[in-house]
């Protein structure tokens, strides 16, 4: 079976084909000019999706060396993302889909997500417990198969790649914020700066806006502004912070987030006993996140499959996987279907 994928969420346009579940090609147009303005910038990354849509599924066709004719099934991102991205490769998709007859499959990204340990050699054994960390999304489920995901906890404000990005910004590291703290983290030498993690009475929760707020009184305490340290009123406003103090803040942030996500997913090894460990999403590139599950794998003596960088953020190799697997279980094609921004849950869970 050969599958067609496409994912336009949000900065990233990707062209996938599947093919007898080997990934034939995975082609990923980041755009990178978002870093301008701090953050990605809706209208912005529409229109890109627009001029790079065409462009990269006939490369991918070509790499693949593959006629539209050999393809067996559509499918493309519905959700959740932003809409006018969403929309141009899900419209697209779609109607290529209808052009040449063939089925379309629109996908949730977060179970495409969910799903991408399943592109590595080395499968998930089921039940997979799953650590979900994107930009928009953390979340902790349990893949029972491919038609069932239990649901235990997600954040309850911001997503773990938010609060890297907002605390990148507030430290003077700019975006995107995930591997700045990453090296900035590296390079610390003290390691004696702390932040506290939440402590939630929801079981499997997650909480990041408390750290993050901490790092800011930190920095507005110990780094003033020249105004601040000159007069008895405070502004709020933070100066200079020295680039020792800069790595110093970035390690400690980024261990108080890697401590919060293993405490959750270790209570649900000990409870839920699954068979294998697996992490994905964009935050799943950071080192410390990786080591931290593969610790937990190899302490309880389960398997940890963390898929290879290229898969773990935003990608259309797992949105083709995901379309597979939902069109092998009997998923159907409507041609009124439509794209939908929020997370909700559509295509989510036990169907
Ligand atoms: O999954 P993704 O590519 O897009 C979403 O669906 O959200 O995730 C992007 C997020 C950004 O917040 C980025 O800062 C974060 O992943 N990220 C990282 C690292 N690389 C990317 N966070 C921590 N450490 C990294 N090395
Ligand atoms: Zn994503």
């Amino acid at each position: 079976m050969t599958i067609l994928g496409i994912e336009t969420s949000c900065d990233e346009t990707s062209v996938s084909i599947l093919k007898n579940d080997e990934v034939r090609v995975n082609l990923i147009s980041s755009q990178h000019f978002h870093k301008l303005y701090g953050g990605v910038v809706p209208e912005l990354s529409s229109r890109a999706h627009l001029e790079q849509i065409v462009p990269l599924t006939r490369e991918a066709l070509n790499k693949a060396g593959i006629g539209l004719d050999e393809i067996d099934l559509i499918a493309a991102t519905a959700g959740p993302g932003l809409i006018g991205a969403l929309l141009v490769g899900f419209t697209f998709a779609k109607h290529l889909a209808w052009s040449v007859n063939k089925p379309f499959i629109p996908v949730n990204h977060i179970e495409g997500h969910i799903f991408s340990g399943f592109l590595m050699e080395t499968k998930p054994i089921f039940p997979v417990l799953v650590l979900t960390v994107s930009g928009g999304h953390t979340l902790l489920t349990i893949v029972e198969s491919e038609t069932k995901i239990r649901f235990l906890g997600s954040t309850i404000d911001d997503a773990a790649g938010e609060a890297f990005d907002k605390v990148s910004k507030l430290i003077g590291l700019g975006y995107p914020g995930g591997p700045k703290i990453e090296q900035a983290a590296l390079l610390a030498k003290r390691k004696d700066t702390s932040f506290p993690i939440a402590n939630l009475k929801q079981a499997y929760h997650f909480s990041f806006s408390g750290v993050k707020t901490s790092v800011l009184r930190y920095v507005q305490k110990n780094f003033p502004s020249d105004a601040d340290s000159n007069s008895n009123s405070v502004s709020g406003k933070t100066g200079i912070i020295p680039e020792e103090e800069i790595n110093e803040i970035a390690f400690g942030f980024q261990e108080s987030v890697v401590t919060a996500l293993m405490k959750n997913v270790e209570k649900a090894i000990v409870k839920f006993k699954p068979a294998s460990l697996s992490l994905n999403g964009g935050v799943a590139a950071n080192s410390a996140i990786r080591n931290g599950i593969e610790r937990l794998g190899t302490k309880y003596g389960i398997p940890a499959v963390i898929p290879s960088f290229e898969y773990c953020g935003d990608n259309a190799a797992m949105i083709a996987l995901r379309g597979k697997q939902l069109f092998e279980s009997g998923e159907k094609f409507s041609i009124d279907s439509e794209p939908f921004p929020a997370f909700n849950s559509r295509y989510i869970y036990n169907r």
